[in-house]
């Protein structure tokens, strides 16, 4: 908007009334710019309407700072990081986006990161607050992150001096994230770090993924190796031929706990440049990534993961009290859980 004043003000200067022309010639250039002003604020204003009215379930929400298309405030998310360990050498004058990718175990979120990482210029760290030390205090954790954006950070995902997107997966439910929350969210914003939402929007698939690969930790069905993602069809197979039972005293309970999870963060993070994305639609129609690439303004490339989804086809194939988990959730607002594809 101020870009748009500034404009103006420019415009202005450089037509100078010639001598000769009216002052009616002004009035009229001066009405013109008003008009074009006035209807400019009011698709600004259309704009933001139609953004409070998108529902619950939209498949992609861009929420957070309603105009962060100007320029003006893109400034705050443009980085030009200088990493202690190595020089950013020809790619040094290219910004970078800092982003943390906030998901919860089992809806997909190491998928989504080896779509991101399959981008040249991303590099997206893991769940690097898995170990306890880094998020034992506030200090530790903003400790950790200065590292992640500085590029300084190390893993098998870090593109280095090439990198125009860092960041990282976190885990709602794990400690650290929802217990600091004021300091992390005062840090993103102050750092201007994005946020991008990864949740599941069906949590009884997502049940049965977290209950199996908590019984595959102990029974290790792939050779005696425990498997959290596969890669080919067979180990996909050889995982999903475990069938859990859903304890159905405590399913809605937890259900309802899970949404509240996700409420909960969306709601904290609210004063952040954030989106939110579902599993199923990135499933259903692999166009969403373009949405992230946009996001995070990387160069539009085709993502790719050599990632094979471990449960396919009917939940009633991997549930073993599949009818008592019918009878629970059916004429409560679950009950579409039990049909849906993904
Ligand atoms: C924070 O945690 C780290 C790692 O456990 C520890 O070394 C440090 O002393 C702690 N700092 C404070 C202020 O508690
Ligand atoms: C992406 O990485 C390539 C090298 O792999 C580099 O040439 C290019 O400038 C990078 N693009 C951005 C936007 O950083
Ligand atoms: C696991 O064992 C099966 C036979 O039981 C074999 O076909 C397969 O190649 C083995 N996989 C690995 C990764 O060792
Ligand atoms: C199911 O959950 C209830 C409530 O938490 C608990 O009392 C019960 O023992 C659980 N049943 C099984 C089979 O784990
Ligand atoms: C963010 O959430 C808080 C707490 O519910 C609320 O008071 C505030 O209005 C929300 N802000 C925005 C920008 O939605
Ligand atoms: C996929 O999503 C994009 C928007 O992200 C939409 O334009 C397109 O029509 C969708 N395609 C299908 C097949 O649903």
């Amino acid at each position: 908007m101020a870009e748009f004043i500034l404009g103006f003000n420019k415009e202005s200067l450089i037509i100078k009334p010639s001598p000769k022309k009216s002052p009616l010639f002004l009035r009229m250039i001066v009405l013109m710019f008003a008009m074009v002003f006035g209807v400019y604020i009011c698709s600004i204003c259309l704009k933001q309407i139609s953004i409070e009215t998108v529902t619950k379930f939209e498949s992609i929400k861009v929420i957070g700072r309603p105009s962060h298309e100007t320029k003006l405030l893109e400034i705050p998310f443009k980085h030009y990081p200088m990493p202690e360990t190595f020089s950013r050498a020809e790619c040094a004058r290219n910004p970078v986006r800092f982003f943390a990718i906030l998901s919860m175990q089992r809806s997909g979120s190491g998928w989504f990161e080896s779509l991101l990482n399959s981008h040249k210029n991303v590099s997206s760290n893991g769940e690097i607050f898995s170990v306890k030390d880094r998020r034992a205090n506030i200090s530790s954790i903003v400790q950790t992150l200065d590292k992640v954006y500085n590029l300084d950070w190390f893993s098998s995902a870090s593109k280095n001096e090439c990198s125009a997107a860092t960041g990282f997966k976190w885990m709602l439910n794990q400690v650290g994230l929802m217990e600091h929350h004021e300091e992390i969210v005062e840090y993103f914003n102050r750092r201007g770090v994005s946020a991008i939402f990864l949740f599941r929007r069906n949590l009884l698939r997502r049940m049965v993924s977290v209950l199996a690969n908590s019984y595959d930790r102990y029974a290790k069905l792939l050779n005696g190796t425990h498997k959290a993602h596969v890669h080919s069809e067979e180990e996909a197979d050889t995982l999903s031929k475990y069938k859990p039972t859903i304890n159905c005293t405590k399913l809605i309970t937890d259900l309802k706990e899970m949404e509240s999870t996700a409420a909960k963060a969306i709601e904290c993070f609210n004063s952040t440049r954030h989106m939110v994305l579902y599993y199923e639609d990135i499933v259903k129609n692999r166009t969403v990534l373009k949405d992230v690439e946009e996001f995070l303004r990387l160069p539009k490339k085709r993502l790719k993961s050599h990632q094979v989804k471990i449960h396919n086809g009917p939940l009633a194939d991997h549930i073993r009290n599949w009818d008592d988990v019918k009878n629970t959730l059916t004429g409560t607002p679950y009950e579409y859980f039990l049909h849906s594809d993904y």
